[in-house]
């Protein structure tokens, strides 16, 4: 187990703007820290230079206290599982997952050891005779899981590794990752663009934004209080509802708010002073009920998705050019499309961010 510090880390390639820029993190003892960002924001680039495999423009990494900049990959305690793994295909699982040992000059013995290990946490042992050819996709990534986990490294570096896995196989091995957290206690990090992924497996997520983090927190944290349209957009599926409106008057405990071009919603909230005339309304889809069309902001069904145990319903509200989704339980009577509806949004639950995106605090 160790601890990893990034301090002021920037990478450039050339002249090009930088990949990642000033990025300060510390990732503690034995945590599971998942870096999440739309593809091309620097996630990997990172992973990479923790790992060796990148040079680092600026800055310092330090693993478990030890300037670690300049070491090289195999000096650093770290292995690393990627997307691609890329297995021997002439050796069998058990000699694939020994490789690195028997370059290492370990002795055979101790070799079939840490690899019946491995195995035996990851439930492969009867895998060890077969050929790569002979695994599913699933059985595959727990190979090259197993070949990083036979050299007992202090920090694991994941980089998309279930992405070539089907949906049910990714939502197996996302537990199967989860538990092998809880039983081998190392230090982790782990690259998605999936925020399920993000959501379900951190201790901590840091979401990535053109090589800067955005936010940085425990997942539900992040969910309830994000501090910026961005992570708000980006965590939750399907995603947080935005609307532009207009601040039109503020008593001592609510809030006045004009919705698009002609509709009006108290928010009983207590404004902070100084708030600005245009803002963002953020409101998740499962913190929005139907009502009737007097009793809430009027709506029309466009159209509806029955997923069996939640049905979500998308709509236009009068008045407002922005996509607009409702979460309602499955059971629910199902709104017709071209009904027009009543929205009532739980004023406790929404967020109001400025319009560069920026959270503005509600009492
Ligand atoms: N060798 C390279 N030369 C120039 N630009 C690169 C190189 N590798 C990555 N980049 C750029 O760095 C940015 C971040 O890439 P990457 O870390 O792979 O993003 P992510 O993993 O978040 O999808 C991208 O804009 C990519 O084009
Ligand atoms: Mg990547």
């Amino acid at each position: 187990m160790a601890t990893i510090s990034l301090r002021n880390i920037n990478k450039t390639y050339g002249d090009n703007p930088p990949v990642i820029d000033g990025l300060n993190l510390d990732v503690q003892k034995g945590e599971f820290v998942v870096f999440v960002g739309p593809s091309g924001c620097g996630k990997s680039t990172l992973l990479r230079m923790i790992a060796g495999l990148e040079e680092i423009s600026g800055g310092d990494l330090h693993i478990d206290g030890e300037r670690a900049n300049d070491l090289h990959p195999s000096e650093r305690g770290i292995a690393m599982v990627f997307q691609n793994y890329a297995l021997y295909p002439h050796m069998t699982v058990g000699a694939n997952m020994g490789f690195a040992l028997k370059l290492a000059g370990m002795d055979k013995r101790q070799i079939n050891e840490a690899v019946g290990r491995a195995a035996e946490v990851l439930h492969i042992t009867h895998l060890l005779h077969r050929k790569p050819a002979a695994l599913s996709g699933g059985q595959r990534q727990r190979v090259a899981i197993g070949r990083a986990i036979v050299r007992q490294p202090k920090v694991f570096l994941f980089d998309e590794p279930l992405s070539n896995l089907d949906a049910s196989l990714r939502v197996q091995m996302r537990i199967e990752l989860a538990r092998l957290h809880s039983e081998l206690g190392t230090t982790m990090v782990y690259v998605t663009h999936d925020q399920v992924e993000a959501m379900t497996l951190g201790n901590r997520i840091a979401v990535f934004n053109q090589g800067k983090l955005e936010q940085v927190g425990a997942p539900i944290s992040l969910y309830k209080e994000p501090r910026s349209t961005f992570v708000a957009g980006f965590l939750g599926s399907p995603k947080m509802n935005f609307l532009a409106c207009q601040t039109v008057g503020e008593a001592t405990d609510s809030l006045m708010l004009k919705v698009g071009s002609t509709q009006g919603l108290a928010l009983a909230r207590t404004p902070v002073a100084g708030m600005p005339a245009d803002v963002t309304l953020g409101i998740r889809p499962e913190h929005v009920r139907l009502v009737l069309p007097s009793d809430g902001l009027r709506a029309r069904v466009e159209l509806v998705e029955n997923l069996g145990d939640t049905q979500l319903v998308h709509a236009a509200l009068a008045g407002c050019s922005e996509a607009f989704s409702i979460r309602l339980p499955g059971d629910s009577a199902t709104p017709n499309v071209g009904e027009t509806v009543g929205v009532q949004i739980d004023a406790s639950r929404a967020l109001l961010f400025d319009r560069g995106g920026r959270a503005l605090g509600l009492g």
